[in-house]
């Protein structure tokens, strides 16, 4: 049952909020917590629209009074997230927040991986989430008030091997969301960050292989990962507690990994090279 603290209910309660990816994992989990901080606007995208009226339900009956609304939307498709945009602000009149939250990972070492993969990825996870900050953002300018909320992954901190395109398009989710929060200091608008470790969600399921075709396989990874209730709770009580770039549910080696990157980056990447090294190693016995 999502439970909402005092601090961060008085930070969401009677919003307006745009979040994507919420028919399922991390989203559906950041919606309910967002029902049970009695938010008074909720709108609910990704593409599967029974997943996501089930969701819509039950954040309904945690909060009565949230006027709930679903829009489908392809985020890969620009067209489509355009008219997301729009038919947001056409609801809302403003969009007080936008939590971009829907994405997809990647499985495929870069000698297998069609130039394809690398622009679907980067469509997905980091060009959707630009062009829905620059139709909703102004309009927050305007008002002096509103948040950027990006889930971006620890791989957006570090680039490890068959994750090329993943790791590209939350690194730049990073960079964008830095210099993004330096424009707005003086706005009234903050950009948070969050950059989670694994989460037990179907992300590795969906994740795309080096031909586009899905990975289709829960890996170890995600599904010894942290419960996405306790992600989704952290990441809004980072939020409501100002915190503007921050890293959650990460394992300890991902924590020294972060650190090692920045203090010792021949090191890490003689890890990163073991670690490729014996990730073929198994697949070539497995073959
Ligand atoms: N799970 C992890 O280990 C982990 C770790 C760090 C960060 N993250 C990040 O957390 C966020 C949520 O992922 P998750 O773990 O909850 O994975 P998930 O269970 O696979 O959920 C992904 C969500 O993104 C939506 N989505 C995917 N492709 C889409 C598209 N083309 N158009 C519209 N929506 C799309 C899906 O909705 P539809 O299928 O309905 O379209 C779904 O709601 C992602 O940004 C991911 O990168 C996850």
């Amino acid at each position: 049952m999502p439970h909402c603290n005092e601090k961060t209910k008085a930070c969401f309660a009677g919003k307006s909020i745009l979040l994507t990816g919420a028919s399922g994992g991390l989203g559906s989990s950041l919606a309910k917590h967002l029902a049970s901080c009695q938010v008074d606007t909720l709108i609910l995208s990704g593409r599967k629209k029974e997943a996501l009226d089930k969701v819509a339900k039950e954040c309904q009956s945690l909060s009565a009074t949230t006027s709930i609304h679903i829009i489908t939307c392809d985020l890969a498709d620009k067209e489509s997230v355009r008219k997301l945009g729009e038919e947001a602000l056409a609801l809302c009149g403003t969009v007080d927040m936008l939590i971009n939250n829907g994405g997809v990972s990647s499985r495929s070492d870069f000698l297998d991986t069609q130039l394809e993969v690398d622009e679907r990825v980067m469509q997905i996870n980091f060009f959707s989430g630009a062009a829905l900050a620059k139709a909703l953002v102004p309009n927050m300018v305007e008002n002096r008030s509103g948040k950027v909320i990006w889930i971006s992954s620890v791989q957006g901190l570090l680039g490890i091997p068959s994750r090329t395109s993943y790791a590209a398009s939350k690194f730049a989710v990073q960079g964008y969301c830095e210099g993004l929060r330096a424009e707005m200091a003086s706005s009234g608008v903050t950009i948070h960050v969050a950059s989670p470790g694994y989460i037990r969600t179907g992300l590795s399921l969906a994740a795309l292989t080096g031909d586009g075709k899905p990975h289709g396989q829960m890996d170890d990874t995600t599904a010894s990962g942290a419960d996405p209730n306790e992600v989704a709770a952290t990441t809004l009580d980072s939020v409501a507690k100002g915190k503007a770039d921050f890293v959650l549910a990460a394992s300890f080696s991902s924590q020294v990994a972060i650190w090692l990157r920045l203090l010792f980056p021949s090191l890490l990447q003689k890890l990163l090279v073991k670690r490729f090294d014996k990730a073929k190693a198994v697949k070539e016995k497995n073959d």
